[in-house]
């Protein structure tokens, strides 16, 4: 077994949350091991928790659409979100939530060890540009460590506002140019480096 099934089967006996005991299935992500580029949402919902499948319900087709927008197939990308569980009623995660699940998803960045990682919506954006605002910093980019990070709104919030949808798919847009970019990297550098779409 590979290790990232084996991670995923871990996640999936994970019981250190209450809300374990209501999932009818844990979601831990899905995607090749060797993918470029990573989504990370916020939480499965009702649809994910009924599949045990990261964005399957209608956000989930939007990110489909917004991934064909710019050639890219889901089976060819890794998608997971910042908890594996779904919260009860859809709320919130839980900072405790947030922080007993990180473990998951720094282990799978670790085996994935993707070229670009993209937040999708405020609780990924947290981890990944920690103090930052979403609507400042949507659509630009940071490189660290070899890793190009960028942050976009949540599908589910841009499905039905008019004018996120346009920020997101603008923001879908600029990702060839910034995964070509990712994969132009040597493999260790050794100055942090500014890039057009990023910011300060
Ligand atoms: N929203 C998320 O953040 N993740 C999912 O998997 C589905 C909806």
């Amino acid at each position: 077994m590979s290790a990232l099934s084996e991670l995923n089967k871990e996640i999936a006996h994970c019981q250190r949350c209450e809300i374990a005991k209501h999932r009818i299935k844990a979601v831990p992500g899905e995607g090749p091991e060797d993918a470029e580029i990573m989504f990370i949402g916020e939480a499965p919902g009702w649809h994910e928790d009924q599949q045990g499948r990261p964005f399957v319900g209608p956000a989930g087709q939007f990110l489909d659409q917004l991934l064909a927008s710019i050639g890219l197939k889901r089976e060819h990308v890794y998608i997971t979100n910042v908890i594996k569980t779904r919260p009860p009623g859809n709320r919130d995660p839980l900072p405790i939530e947030i922080r007993n699940c990180e473990e998951w998803l720094e282990r799978q960045i670790e085996i994935i060890c993707p070229k670009m990682i993209v937040s999708l919506g405020r609780y990924s954006m947290a981890k990944f540009f920690p103090g930052k605002s979403i609507s400042k910093i949507h659509g630009t980019a940071q490189k660290r460590d070899n890793i190009i990070y960028y942050a976009m709104y949540h599908p589910a919030a841009a499905l039905h506002q008019q004018s996120l949808r346009q920020a997101i798919e603008a923001d879908m847009r600029k990702i060839p140019a910034l995964l070509a970019e990712a994969k132009s990297m040597p493999e260790t550098e050794p100055e942090p480096q500014q890039l057009s779409m990023f910011e300060d």
